[in-house]
């Protein structure tokens, strides 16, 4: 049943097609949905009273906690007036994990709290045994002249050599600014933002929903980085466009490890391939501890041995 839907790009209306997936199918549910703030969409209408957006909100947000499998989760993109009322729904059927601030950085110009932040849902669809990975970002660095920018005082030997943990505020990744990498689609996301997740949430031969589709970012991080995926879009450019791209999609490796990059550097990569790939430098007590142990070993080499000492002292004994 879900393998008709498998690695292809659907063209309908989500709800139809999800109440077609099995329950308990699918690793990783990614929704992006039109926000009803009359965006300009190739044929989809964004702008429905507020009650009707909600109540067809319900729908397909119950569909997806129905098509997550038990160790799966699911994550909902949206401006936080809307994921308030999604987490609402989303706290009946599945158990709340973060509230994900990403800072695409928009101007600060306008108005005092101008929106500046969307918020990613995370939720996965039971309270144990979920499937998670810590997941690492490059250090900030100041772009002039490459030093760090969070001061770590005098704990500079515990830094990790590739870069912290990240937290659930995400301002490393921008929105896509220049036309020339934007498709025709007034809300295209970037396919790192999309990878990160993907890390974060599932492994390689694992199946990625994404009910929104547009022009095909979730989808393309999957393939990436070698998931499944199932992509939903009702209309036929954006798929065509997703179609268009997704055949030319290369696994995002990084020494037979999968990671994200951006602009040629890894811009997530999971900490346990972190551990092999850059491992983590000494702190500054086992350094002691290591200087003590070769000064040990030293002192012991140059200890004459019991023969050479009785040779030393009683040399013309025979
Ligand atoms: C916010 S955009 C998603 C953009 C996508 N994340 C990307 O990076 O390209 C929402 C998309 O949902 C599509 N859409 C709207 N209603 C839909 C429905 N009922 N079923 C499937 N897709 C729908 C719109 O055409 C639009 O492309």
């Amino acid at each position: 049943m879900l393998e008709k839907y498998l690695d292809r790009v659907i063209l309908g209306d989500c709800i139809e097609v999800l109440r077609d997936i099995p329950s308990d199918s699918v690793d990783m549910c990614f929704a992006d949905p039109p926000f009803n703030l009359e965006k300009k969409y190739n044929s989809y209408k964004d702008e429905r009273p507020d009650e009707e957006y909600l109540a067809w909100s319900r729908i397909w947000l119950e569909e997806l906690v129905r098509v997550t499998k038990p160790t799966g989760s699911i994550f909902i993109h949206n401006i936080p007036r809307w994921l308030t009322y999604f987490a609402a729904i989303l706290n009946e059927k599945a158990y709340f994990r973060h509230w994900i601030a990403w800072d695409a950085m928009s101007n600060p110009v306008g108005k005092t709290l101008l929106p500046a932040h969307y918020g990613i849902l995370f939720y996965t669809k039971s309270q144990n045994g979920f499937k998670f990975y810590e997941i690492r970002m490059p250090h900030k660095r100041c772009r002039v002249c490459n030093s760090h920018l969070k001061d770590y005082g005098g704990k500079k030997d515990q830094m990790h050599p590739f870069g912290p943990l990240v937290s659930d505020v995400w301002t490393d990744i921008h929105r896509i600014r220049h036309n020339v990498r934007r498709d025709e689609h007034p809300c295209q996301l970037p396919i790192h933002l999309l990878e990160r997740i993907v890390l974060m949430s599932t492994d390689p031969g694992d199946v990625v929903l994404d009910p929104f589709l547009g022009t095909g970012t979730t989808a393309i991080a999957a393939k990436a980085l070698g998931r499944h995926y199932i992509g939903i879009e009702v209309d036929p450019f954006y798929k065509k466009i997703a179609e268009e791209k997704l055949a030319n999609v290369t696994p995002s490796l990084y020494e037979g490890y999968y990671v994200s990059f951006y602009l040629g550097n890894i811009q997530t990569i999971r900490d346990i391939d972190a551990r092999e790939l850059f491992p983590p430098q000494l702190t500054s007590t086992e350094k002691k501890a290591r200087r003590q142990q070769t000064l040990q070993i030293e002192l012991e080499l140059q200890q004459p041995t019991l023969l050479e000492q009785r040779e030393m002292y009683m040399p013309n004994r025979e």
